[in-house]
């Protein structure tokens, strides 16, 4: 198969950010994705649908001419969040989810939830109105080892918080382990993950042997190859429960080429073509519509979209940086033949 022609995609987790830096980056999200989660970890965070309906107003705005792209807002979950601002944020379209953050696990998560006891009342809310909750997953318990972070938090936040709550709708965002696969296969199917471009095609020994590649570090950090394997066998098998969300995070060069630098990888110059790539390389082309188009809408209760793309095998260089300067943008495989193209 040379050609492959699906369902428009969509998009279950991006960082857009703001001002310029959202100008610069969400041509490339809306050249491939008809609708994006949105993620709200701006500075200061987007904590409500009041703040959440503003922020669709400025991506809206960023859009250039003649583009299409549907955002759907999240709000950032905090100690104090009232559950039921949650349910009128639902209720009137504001808001598709909400974004838990452990407190301090990631980039702007400093506001995020420090115990789960604080928001058992907008967990009892959100499971039984049907909204979706949306998990980055790992402890930030110090003494963890960073590799086994993702690990822990299931033995310790999300097992628990599953069998408090049986009926809450759970994403496991951009899940990085075979123990995130596992647990997402046993529990039942109120339970999805997203799965990352990057993370199906890059492992640890990527980012560190041979110097170290710091626009290969995100958050969860990528594994073994062990786990990458994982993951790429859970993609490609088709099973609804996982589906395409690229965790795109762009950062300036200034923030990665540092001596503590920031996590994110830019991904959506190339998110499609790298995704449908791993596809190929696994035999799952027949597999690849329902992980980027179908299982998503099936799993937020949305229809699918109407519009295709289509894909081929052809190759084409991905473009270098995307400005000029300490400010510039470095996407995902800069330079790098990619093997399929957009047609
Ligand atoms: O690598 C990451 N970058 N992981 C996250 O969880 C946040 C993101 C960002 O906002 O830069
Ligand atoms: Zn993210």
């Amino acid at each position: 198969m040379n050609e492959l022609t699906i369902r428009q995609p969509d998009d279950w987790h991006i960082h857009l950010r703001d001002d310029e830096m959202l100008e610069r980056v969400l041509p490339f999200t809306a050249a491939q994705f008809a609708r994006g989660i949105i993620m709200p970890n701006l500075k200061p965070p987007v904590i409500n649908a009041q703040m959440a309906a503003a922020y669709r107003d400025r991506i809206l705005a960023a859009l250039p001419e003649g583009m299409q792209f549907e955002p759907l807002m999240t709000a950032y979950l905090t100690d104090t969040t009232d559950p039921a601002e949650l349910e009128a944020g639902f209720a009137s379209g504001v808001l598709t989810a909400v974004k838990l953050y452990p407190a301090n696990a990631t980039t702007n998560s400093a506001a995020g939830v420090s115990s789960i006891e604080h928001i058992r009342g907008c967990l009892e809310v959100m499971q039984r109105i049907g909204m979706p909750l949306l998990i980055h997953g790992e402890v930030v318990d110090p003494s963890i080892d960073i590799f086994d972070r993702e690990a822990v938090f299931l033995e310790r936040t999300l097992g628990p918080m599953l069998n408090d709550y049986p009926e809450l709708k759970v994403v496991l965002e951009h899940i990085t382990t075979s123990n995130s696969v596992d647990f997402v296969m046993d529990r039942p199917r109120n339970l999805a993950a997203t799965i990352t471009a990057h993370h199906l095609q890059i492992n640890r020994n990527h980012m560190l042997v041979g110097g170290i590649r710091p626009h290969y570090y995100c958050l969860p950090i990528v594994k073994r190859a062990s786990h990458q394997q994982a993951l790429r066998v859970a993609a490609t098998s088709g099973d609804a429960r996982f589906f395409l969300g690229t965790d795109t995070a762009p950062h300036p060069i200034s923030g990665k080429h540092s001596a503590c630098g920031c996590a994110g990888v830019f991904t959506a110059p190339c998110a499609l073509e790298s995704y449908v790539q791993v596809f190929d390389e696994h035999q799952a082309l027949d597999k690849f519509e329902a992980f980027a188009s179908l299982n998503g809408p099936a799993f937020y209760g949305l229809p699918v979209n109407t519009g295709t793309i289509t894909l081929k095998r052809q190759a084409h260089k991905m473009i270098g940086d995307i400005g000029e300067g300490p400010e510039a943008i470095r996407p995902y495989r800069m330079g790098e033949s990619i093997p399929w193209s957009i047609a």
